[in-house]
């Protein structure tokens, strides 16, 4: 018999300024309200290894890094993730909310750096099954409205640095992952207003619920 209450992992994903950090604060209050207990947590990072390698990947002076590189310490940071933490939390019983996971190697590394989908699918490959979300919420905008809202934020960080056409690879990327599995993905428009983006992902988690 399937276990119809069993804890959910949800992904949210974004350009630079999508607003994903308050977003994700509102759903785990909304998920808590809904008597869930919940772990938030962020990729890269998440422990202890995984907050340190996310310094040298988002350091702006880092240098150049090969995307081959970059990719691989992507998938090193989750491997800790998924293994450490988010299995754990699911078996226990806690819903699991990741500020980016997979799909944002396949729009960054795949897309922006251009690597292509077969070095993330072979990746994403190593990974547990289980280690897969049950809902990806893609906070979608025009990347010029992400970068100028990014920018007013903090100083740029390695990505933020990138060209506008690399952020258009990366969305373009991600509404492609979109389109593929429609079933786990719901695409949000994140230039809204904040109150209606909040009310559009209550609306996408409530089936779960
Ligand atoms: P981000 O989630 O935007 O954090 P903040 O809100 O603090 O800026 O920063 C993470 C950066 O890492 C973001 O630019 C995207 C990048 N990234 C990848 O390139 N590939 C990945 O697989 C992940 C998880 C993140």
């Amino acid at each position: 018999m399937p276990v119809v209450n069993r804890a959910r992992f949800i992904s949210l994903e974004g350009l630079e300024g999508a607003g994903k950090t308050s977003r994700l604060a509102d759903l785990k209050a909304f998920l808590e309200g809904h008597g869930k207990t919940v772990l938030a947590t962020r990729e890269p990072g998440g422990t202890v290894l995984g907050e340190r390698l996310r310094e040298l990947l988002l350091a702006p002076d880092e240098g150049p890094m090969a995307p081959l590189t970059e990719l691989l310490l992507m998938f090193a940071a989750r491997n800790e993730h998924v293994t450490r933490l988010i299995l754990p939390a699911l078996d226990a019983g806690r819903w699991v909310l990741c500020d980016r996971y997979v799909d944002a190697s396949y729009a960054y590394q795949g897309g922006g750096r251009n690597l292509g989908e077969a070095p993330v699918a072979i990746l994403e490959g190593l990974l547990p099954a289980r280690a897969r979300p049950d809902l990806t919420l893609l906070l979608d905008l025009p990347v010029e409205l992400g970068l100028a809202r990014a920018n007013r934020r903090s100083a740029a960080d390695r990505f933020e640095q990138e060209a506008v056409t690399f952020h258009q690879r990366v969305r373009d990327a991600y509404l492609a992952r979109a389109r593929r599995h429609p079933q786990r993905y719901c695409v949000i428009d994140a230039a809204a207003g904040p109150d209606d983006v909040r009310l559009a992902i209550e609306r996408a988690v409530e089936r779960l619920l």
